[in-house]
């Protein structure tokens, strides 16, 4: 599969943009990440002020706090630098690739200008080696970001960092704030992550692929993928066996410490960064109030544990109680564990990090309501596009409607339009669906989202207003899923 995907990555940005849309156009003609309607959409934003930085992606020796790996991350450290910006200010990002491979840097769930979203073949031109990128777009909405490449299999390096866009209005009734960052690790243990594809692709690497290992076939129909025992969620347990989990790029052994007094109240910003791990947090001793979810406000919900699938940002408010305790994020279905120390006293921590297995009252996507004047204006959709995720392990190959990207169907839309998109996954794995450039409203609920975690067979209807024009990818946030297929576009045309 390799040969085919390489051999379209390395074309001209006018491949995709037009091959692709047009074949499937039927006359209709699309609105290229350089269109004019692009341009307009940006001016009529009105961004008020400029932050300007600058990010080097490059290989690096990076110690994960005992564990040392060589890797690509940006500087030279994973996590890479935290970007804070006030929403509705301008964000000028100068990224140098010092990479030996073609990268790009996509802002994950920022509804920003279309040639500013970082897709090779559909947005830009993939940075060559040696070259440069300029990124410069309003940032509209205050919350919880992140970015990272998005070329091949790069995300499960140590490429991602977290993107804060401050509220400027926001009464901000926290003591202090902190970022978490979650992922599962594998490179330079031996293997990279393109060394894993390579296994999941040719299937020499079994041993690496939990999920796959000895299951031919199709997906549907087939249960118990995940071995995640007691408490695990079905399907949850991903395709790749990783040595390490982190948080804030520490493992365990050698955690990031996080030290506030008895008593504040911590704004947690958690991202989950892993490529194919989906995660359960918790504070041990405490309760989690999730208060926003992709960067939107939603109704506070307390509880004891939070899921957290890949491409998902939740913020959290948690009053500290006296002590050190583990903050543990579990990965669904694995063994292993991700962990870091909250310290408001000194002593040893409140439990030890393998104690914590059992969760009261899980948060996830169905404990949430949105915040009133947050949800999408009731109204009746103008076209519903039909997506079924589905895909097989021997070959190692995932899909939308049948077909692999980049050969899926384009999904069209036209400015101004209510789109519906009801996905449906008829696999036994979960898949974490994002959509690029715009938020949707989960249809039940409306709590509005850019990445929504379907469990095996789950059907979700997503409403979105099509107010932001161009190419728009819309994939699996399982980078292994999305590199091997599951993955389109949402085309606006004219
Ligand atoms: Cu976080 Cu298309 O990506
Ligand atoms: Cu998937």
């Amino acid at each position: 599969m390799s040969a085919t995907r390489r051999s379209v990555l390395t074309g001209g940005l006018g491949l995709l943009g037009l091959g692709a849309l047009s074949a499937c156009g039927g006359g209709a003609r699309p609105v290229g990440p350089r269109s004019a309607a692009v341009a307009s959409t940006e001016a009529a934003r009105h961004a008020r002020g400029l932050v300007t930085t600058s990010l080097r992606a490059a290989p690096a020796t990076v110690d994960l706090g005992g564990v040392v790996v060589d890797t690509w991350a940006f500087g030279d450290t994973v996590p890479g630098p935290t970007l804070r910006v006030d929403a509705g200010q301008v964000l000028r990002v100068d990224v140098r690739n010092d990479l030996p491979a073609d990268t790009s840097v996509h802002w994950h769930g920022i509804r920003l200008r279309n040639d500013m979203d970082g897709v090779p073949m559909m947005t830009q031109d993939a940075i060559r080696p040696g070259g440069a990128f300029r990124y410069e777009f309003t940032v509209p909405d205050p919350g919880t970001y992140f970015f990272h490449p998005h070329v091949g299999v790069q995300l499960d390096r140590g490429l991602y960092g977290v993107l804060v866009v401050e509220d400027p209005h926001e009464p901000g009734r926290y003591d202090d704030e902190w970022v978490l960052v979650l992922d599962d690790w594998v490179d330079g243990t031996g293997r990279t992550p393109d060394d894993v594809l390579a296994g999941l692709t040719t299937g020499s690497g079994s041993a690496d692929a939990s999920g796959g290992h000895g299951m031919g076939g199709s997906m549907s129909g087939m249960g118990g993928m995940g071995s995640g025992g007691m408490g695990g969620m079905s399907g949850g347990g991903g395709d790749v066996v990783y040595p390490h989990y982190l948080v804030n790029g520490r493992v365990p052994d050698d955690p990031d410490v996080l030290r506030a007094r008895p008593g504040d109240r911590i704004r947690l910003r958690v991202v989950n960064a892993a490529s194919d791990t989906v995660f359960r947090l918790s504070l041990d001793g405490h309760h989690l109030t999730v208060t926003h979810s992709d960067g939107w406000p939603v109704e506070p919900v307390k509880g004891d544990a939070l899921l957290i699938a890949m491409g998902e940002r939740y913020d959290l408010l948690v009053t500290l109680g006296d002590g050190a305790f583990p903050l543990t994020a579990t990965p669904e279905g694995k063994d292993g564990q991700a962990l870091a120390l909250v310290r408001t006293a000194s002593g040893t921590p409140s439990a030890s990090a393998a104690a914590t297995t059992t969760f009261g009252t899980v948060l996830s996507l169905e404990s949430l309501r949105p915040l009133a004047g947050t949800t999408l204006a009731a109204r009746e959709s103008d076209r519903t596009h039909d997506l079924a995720l589905s895909g097989s392990m021997n070959p190692y190959r995932w899909t939308i409607n049948g077909r692999s990207f980049p050969d899926t169907d384009p999904l069209e839309v036209r400015s101004s339009e209510r789109v519906s998109l009801a996905v449906s996954n008829m696999s036994m794995m979960v898949h974490p669906f994002h959509l690029h450039g715009h938020t949707f409203s989960v249809r039940g609920s409306g709590v509005r989202k850019d990445t929504v975690l379907l469990r095996p067979m789950q059907r979700l209807v997503l409403d979105l207003d099509a107010d932001n024009p161009g190419q728009w990818a819309a994939h699996c946030h399982n980078a292994y899923h999305a590199e091997t297929g599951m993955m389109t576009t949402l085309g606006y045309v004219t």
